[in-house]
């Protein structure tokens, strides 16, 4: 038994170093098949996760002893390179960035040109107020971004409609087949799901060589607020957030692609001044997102975007509306 666990480690980390030159889980000492195992499954997959883990947390998720753990985190420290970048290089990536277009010139000029790849957007607004349809135009527009682009939609909530990409793919006179096809959508049926499939966006790019330009998760934060319900649960909560965030901030990061989010907002009666709403999931959305916009209903069925944070751009607002062509200016 102990002979053939410890020849599945050896395929196992042949298997994973072949895939990735990085070093991987695999490559820590004390940590046999079993032991990997257990920390895929809760997620710790990666050296980083392990590196910025806590001893406690490795504990519950493997029944390891305190000073192993200690020493786990250890070493996947000091054998990641800890990325220090010059600023040169970061320039150089920060030409590569692609720009993905609303349809609207105010909303795009808001966000300095359009939603950035390498980045997290974030739109949060009340029901109806058009973050969906951003989405779908997203997944849309993203397709001329770059040669063979492919739009990821991880849709929670049921409300992707293939019969709305046909109109807008239509508006912007594309073939609206090829544009259909170039969309993969994923229904997520609860939170891990959803996890799940943000994980599972790598397979695609990896494996079957898709040039993902666009994730697009709607809703980010529905099924979380519906599973975890009530004081006790929010430290969990948002530690599975916090966790969704960091997968796709990875893959923004490592894939030059752009993961646009939407996000509800609650109604905070207690706020007397300014608008009485704020949105789910806290700082750990808030802070995992590198631009934030609040959307909401304007006059005569126009819609207000909001910059409510940005890296380079300085905070502002810009007016549009929602037709069946896609996302316009107003004349
Ligand atoms: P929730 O998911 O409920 O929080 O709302 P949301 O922010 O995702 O709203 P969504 O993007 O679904 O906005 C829908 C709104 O877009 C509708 O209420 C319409 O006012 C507007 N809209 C305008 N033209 C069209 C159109 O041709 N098709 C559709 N589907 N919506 C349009
Ligand atoms: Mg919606």
């Amino acid at each position: 038994m102990p002979n053939n666990e410890a020849k599945e480690t050896r395929r196992k980390r042949k298997e994973m170093k072949e895939e990735k030159t990085e070093k991987t889980i695999y490559d820590l000492p004390g940590v046999g098949a079993a032991t990997a195992e257990k920390l895929i499954a809760v997620g710790f997959s990666d050296l980083m996760s392990i590196a910025v883990a806590t001893p406690a947390e490795l504990i519950d998720a493997t029944g390891m002893g305190d000073a192993l753990a200690k020493k786990l985190i250890a070493v996947a420290r000091s054998s990641l390179e800890m990325g220090f970048e010059s600023g040169e290089e970061l320039m150089k990536r920060r030409e590569k960035v692609i720009r993905l277009k609303t349809g609207s010139k105010a909303f795009d000029a808001l966000l300095g040109g359009g939603l950035e790849t390498g980045a997290i957007v974030e739109c949060f607004g009340e029901f109806g107020s058009g973050k969906t349809q951003l989405g779908h135009a997203l997944a849309v527009s993203s397709q001329s971004a770059d040669k063979d682009a492919v739009a990821v939609y991880i849709d929670t909530e049921n409300t992707f409609r293939p019969e709305r990409i046909i109109q807008l793919a239509k508006g912007a006179g594309l073939d609206e087949e090829q544009v259909l096809k170039n969309i993969k959508v994923a229904r997520a049926y609860n939170s891990d799901h959803q996890m799940l499939l943000a994980e599972k966006v790598e397979d695609l790019i990896k494996k079957q060589g898709l040039n993902v330009k666009l994730v697009v998760v709607d809703s980010l934060t529905a099924h979380f607020r519906a599973e975890f319900i009530g004081r006790g649960t929010l430290a969990e909560r948002q530690q599975k957030l916090n966790k969704h965030m960091h997968i796709l901030m990875k893959l923004a990061d490592t894939h030059n692609l752009c993961v646009y989010v939407t996000n509800q907002v609650m109604a905070k009666p207690d706020m007397f001044f300014g608008d009485p709403t704020q949105a789910i999931g806290g700082h750990i959305v808030a802070h995992a997102s590198t631009f934030r916009v609040y959307l909401r209903k304007g006059k005569k069925g126009t819609r207000v975007a909001k910059l409510v944070d940005s890296p380079s751009m300085p905070e502002g607002e810009a007016n549009f509306y929602v037709d069946e062509t896609g996302i316009k200016d107003i004349e």
